[in-house]
């Protein structure tokens, strides 16, 4: 074993400096840096995992091979059947294959892992293993029973020491191993408290070489932590395969899946759920659920025509421009970026010549969801100025584009595919990008393209 020597790790983001410092200078948080021995690391043990994945077949000796002589096996997956799931999976579960679902406590990582075995084990894919070191047994039990599952002979395990979880594991050989969570396992091989980042990446390391040994498919749950003394689901994201992200309001009852990171399928496709008092439901049609009821058209709204994963979003955009009694005022953004809120309102200034320099200035997404694509732009700015204007836009309006520096309108990516949906949910007109005006008309859609940004301003007058 190497001399030990002490390093500090940030638990927000994994990042090791020599010395202990107030500021990770990685990704910017306060007080994140834990003081760990470097013989406790788990970097060798990772590399051990990730060299030699066993799908792989490998010339005996040296481990070279020529890449046209690895033998090309397709992809099996084990769909669960919960369709929004299996989506964002990539069309289901691969064998072997390690996914970390992250996300806020509460928000139903544990109820949608919890119905994903249930489905499982009651299709006779099995056998499946839920481990569980949150909770106690009763207490899944409980949940289980309100998702009217409680008559499935699902193996539990309520553990959280490592080492007897793999010894059960072996035993039992699951196809699909569910640990709730990373963060409460600890293994006998560290001295470091369960949830510190040595614990969670040793952890992480030893059940990933589990799963590629094994072919059993493994998921982690890992808390997203706010200044806690957990370390935060990012330290894994290297090591596993893929990445899901819980999101949603707290308020509002949808709730969001986005792959973040897939070895096996597309990045950033999204799952929508519903949660209700029987569990998450799948919304298998979502395009229209974050649409707020308006009867008549109102200032400051504008309904936006986003891309989530492959499908097209309609979201409402909404604006309020109200005169400031503060020498700054404020600008606020919530689902949006805020610094594409100030450049667009610098573009408006200077190409549109609307001033919002006195005014507050706030833009919402209604329903939780957060945006980051630029076509969101136009949305944006239309919303902005009625609000300002007090001027609303034709109620079956639907907008997307992004707004360049030049007040140039620029296309967005896949338009024929946004403008299709948004006439599908009876939308009558349509403002986009020039480059985006299909060639073939959409029947009961007037599409109207603009490449300027005062073309476009040009409906509220
Ligand atoms: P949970 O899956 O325990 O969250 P996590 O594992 O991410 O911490 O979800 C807990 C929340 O979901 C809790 O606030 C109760 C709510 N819930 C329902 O609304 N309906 C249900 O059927 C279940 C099981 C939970
Ligand atoms: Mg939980």
């Amino acid at each position: 074993m190497a001399k030990a020597r002490t390093v500090f790790v940030c638990r927000e983001c994994g990042a090791r400096f020599p010395r202990w410092q107030g500021r990770c200078s990685q990704c910017q948080e306060w007080n994140t840096l834990e003081e760990t021995r470097e013989a406790d690391d788990s970097g060798p043990t990772l590399h051990r995992a990730i060299q030699r994945p066993a799908a792989l077949a490998v010339d005996a000796g040296s481990g070279l091979v020529t890449l046209d002589r690895i033998e090309r096996r397709p992809l099996q997956r084990q769909a669960t059947g919960i369709e929004e799931f299996d989506r964002v999976l990539g069309g289901g579960i691969v064998p072997g294959a390690v996914v970390l679902l992250g996300g806020d406590p509460g928000i139903g990582k544990s109820t949608l892992l919890l119905q994903a075995l249930a489905r499982l084990e009651s299709a006779g894919a099995g056998p499946v293993l839920y481990v569980t070191g949150e909770e106690s047994a009763e207490q899944v039990a409980l949940r289980a029973e309100r998702l009217g599952l409680a008559g499935l002979p699902l193996p539990l395990l309520p553990e959280i020491q490592l080492e007897r979880v793999l010894a059960a594991a072996q035993g039992l050989a699951p196809r699909v191993m569910v640990i709730d969570s990373i963060q409460t396992m600890y293994t006998e091989a560290l001295t470091s408290a369960p949830g510190s980042v040595a614990q969670v990446r040793e952890c992480a390391a030893q059940l990933t070489r589990y799963a590629k040994g094994s072919g059993t498919a493994v998921l982690l749950v890992g808390h997203v932590t706010k200044e806690g003394s957990l370390a935060g689901p990012r330290v894994l994201e290297h090591i596993v395969d893929t990445v899901l992200y819980f999101e949603g309001d707290a308020h509002s009852s949808f709730r969001l899946v986005r792959a973040v990171k897939n070895r096996f399928g597309a990045a950033n496709e999204l799952g929508v759920f519903a949660m209700t008092d029987r569990g998450l439901k799948a919304v298998s049609n979502p395009s229209a659920i974050f649409l707020s009821e308006h009867r008549a058209d109102v200032p400051g709204s504008a309904i936006l025509v986003t891309l989530e994963g492959t499908r097209p979003l309609l979201v409402e955009i909404q604006a309020l421009v109200d005169g400031s009694a503060s020498p700054t005022p404020r600008r606020l953004t919530v689902g949006l970026e805020p610094n594409r809120l100030a450049m667009l309102l610098a573009v408006l200034h200077r190409h549109a010549g609307v001033s919002c320099f006195d005014q507050d200035v706030f833009v919402n997404a209604v329903g939780g969801v957060r945006i980051t694509e630029p076509a969101s732009d136009l949305a944006m700015a239309l919303a902005i100025v009625s609000s300002l204007k007090n001027r609303a836009l034709p109620l079956r309006l639907a907008v997307f584009g992004e707004v360049g520096l030049a007040g140039e309108i620029r296309p967005a990516p896949r338009g024929q595919e946004r403008l299709r949906e948004a006439a599908k949910l009876g939308f009558t007109q349509a403002i986009v990008p020039r480059a985006n005006v299909p060639r073939q008309p959409i029947p009961g859609l007037e599409v109207i393209g603009v490449d300027r940004v005062e073309a476009a301003l040009e409906r509220l007058r």
